[in-house]
């Protein structure tokens, strides 16, 4: 039987009702607030004064709720009038063991991490003395099949753009002969004029839907709202289908199957046919921003198969889907490949970022051809290690697993309770990865705020789940018992 201790913020106690699952598992946080606390309309008066203020000197049309981190704890997230709710959004999936978690607490106030901060190295020219050291205990501990380097980087798009850069040097090296074969003469004054051969007209293929960032590059790859693109120059790089399933997918075995051998033979004709001929495909294991959209183990085997045959690159981003959300630390751990992915990018949960990747052809031939200042923040890895480490002592992938079942069966009863407001309930099997499509979605996130709940969206329709991994089943009750409010209502 667990011990409740006494709760962080006297007054969640009173808000806070016993659930089910208090009985048969252990909280996490004995000290996190046992339910939501909400006291004033959200934003409250605070709230609304600080982001006025805020809004002189930074834009805050964007703004979802205004927080206080100090005041935030576990899996609850605080603002400034006194409301705290449960965030099942997390900084869009990015915060992996709660907030103010005192195992990370303790790293983030060690010397180590001091020297870090205040001596940040640029480590391409200047290494730590102990940077191997923190990649292989960090970064480099928990690399998928396959992966036995990492390229670092700062952000999500920025390790996807990293990832682009050396598949193309890969390709036009192997074009060339070898890493020993030099540029010509022409290549070397035509890359200056942005010219073949020196900038060669390749291509990154990416998927319909698709989101892999908005810098310069990654943004010719994502292709989910045309506001993050309009404006900009793009590559001209081809997209292919992803594939549309049917829910649930127990009674659409067959029409899925066909839909996703049309679009692997959608990507089989452009590898061969695209007049700007790709050297990689970049997939998201579940596209996440564009809408939660899943495709199958063999779809991604099948894809894994046809980048193989034609000698061109799979670089799959775990940007979103990494760190342990879908139930395995790696989500492409569900697909069972034999052949592994050539390139794996992180970002988000492991809070620095960078691509994995295991053949040494795709160290490009020379240095600095890969390369900025900093390529990185020992600072950041040296948190990455510690969420490692607080993972591994609280078992929180395995967490993630069973809390997500027990979610998804919850909602399955609200799905047969309330039919028309949970379609498509989606991510059985993945972990807490779990979305539905709602034809009121913007609505419920909205009323979320009312009952307690931080909950995100994605793509046109869809309600996205994406708490910590410290998320238990305690948790999905409250959660539950919110969400039947709203529908309700
Ligand atoms: C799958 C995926 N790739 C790349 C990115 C871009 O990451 P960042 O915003 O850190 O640049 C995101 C961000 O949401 C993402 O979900």
């Amino acid at each position: 039987m667990a011990t409740q201790s006494p709760p962080r913020n006297a007054s969640a106690a009173a808000a806070a009702k016993p659930h089910l699952a208090d009985a048969v598992e252990q909280p996490y946080f004995p000290d996190e607030p046992t339910g939501p606390i909400v006291r004033t309309e959200i934003p409250g008066p605070k709230s609304k004064e600080a982001i006025a203020e805020l809004d002189k000197v930074f834009d805050t049309r964007s703004l979802n709720m205004m927080a206080n981190y100090q005041n935030s704890f576990g899996n609850y997230i605080a603002d400034l009038d006194g409301n705290v709710l449960l965030d099942v959004y997390a900084q869009i999936a990015s915060i992996p063991v709660g907030y103010s978690n005192p195992s990370l607490l303790l790293a983030a106030t060690s010397p180590d991490m001091a020297s870090a901060i205040i001596n940040r190295p640029a480590l391409g020219n200047f290494p730590q003395h102990d940077w191997a050291q923190i990649l292989e205990t960090g970064i480099l501990r928990v690399a998928p099949k396959g992966c036995d380097q990492v390229f670092t980087a700062q952000a999500g798009s920025d390790a996807n753009e990293l990832a682009y850069k050396a598949a193309f040097m890969w390709k036009r090296r192997q074009q060339r002969g070898g890493a020993d074969v030099e540029f010509t003469a022409e290549e070397i004054e035509s890359s200056m004029n942005n010219q073949s051969p020196g900038s060669p007209n390749m291509s990154i293929l990416s998927f319909k839907t698709a989101f892999h960032g908005r810098l310069f590059g990654s943004l010719s790859t994502t292709r989910s709202k045309p506001i993050h693109k309009l404006d900009i120059p793009a590559f001209d790089w081809p997209q292919a289908s992803f594939p549309a399933l049917k829910y649930p997918l127990e009674q659409h075995a067959e029409e899925n199957a066909r839909e996703e051998a049309r679009c692997l033979a959608e990507v089989e004709k452009l590898l061969t046919t695209y007049h700007n001929p790709p050297a990689a495909v970049i997939v998201e294991p579940i596209q996440s921003e564009g809408g939660d959209n899943h495709a199958s183990p063999a779809f991604f085997r099948g894809l894994r198969e046809v980048t193989r045959k034609h000698d061109v690159l799979l670089i799959v981003d775990e940007v979103q889907t990494g760190v342990g959300a879908t139930g395995k630390f790696w989500a492409h751990e569900h697909w069972n490949l034999q052949d592994p992915p050539d390139m794996v990018t992180f970002s988000k949960k492991a809070q620095t970022a960078g691509y994995y990747f295991g053949n040494p052809e795709l160290r490009p031939n020379k240095p600095y051809r890969q390369f900025n200042t900093w390529m990185g923040d020992p600072a950041r890895a040296l948190l990455f290690r510690a969420i490692i480490n607080e993972i591994a002592r609280l078992n929180l992938v395995h967490n993630t697993a069973e809390t997500g079942d027990y979610l998804y069966a919850g909602l399955e009863s609200l799905s047969q309770k309330y039919p028309g407001e949970i379609e498509n309930l989606r991510g059985k099997g993945q972990g807490t990865f779990i979305a539905w499509d709602s034809p009121r979605r913007d609505e419920i996130l909205k009323k979320g705020k009312g009952v307690g709940i931080n909950i995100g969206g994605s793509g046109a329709s869809a309600v996205r789940l994406r708490p910590m991994l410290i998320f238990q089943k305690r948790h999905a009750d409250i959660f539950l018992e919110a969400m039947e409010k709203i529908l309700k209502s």
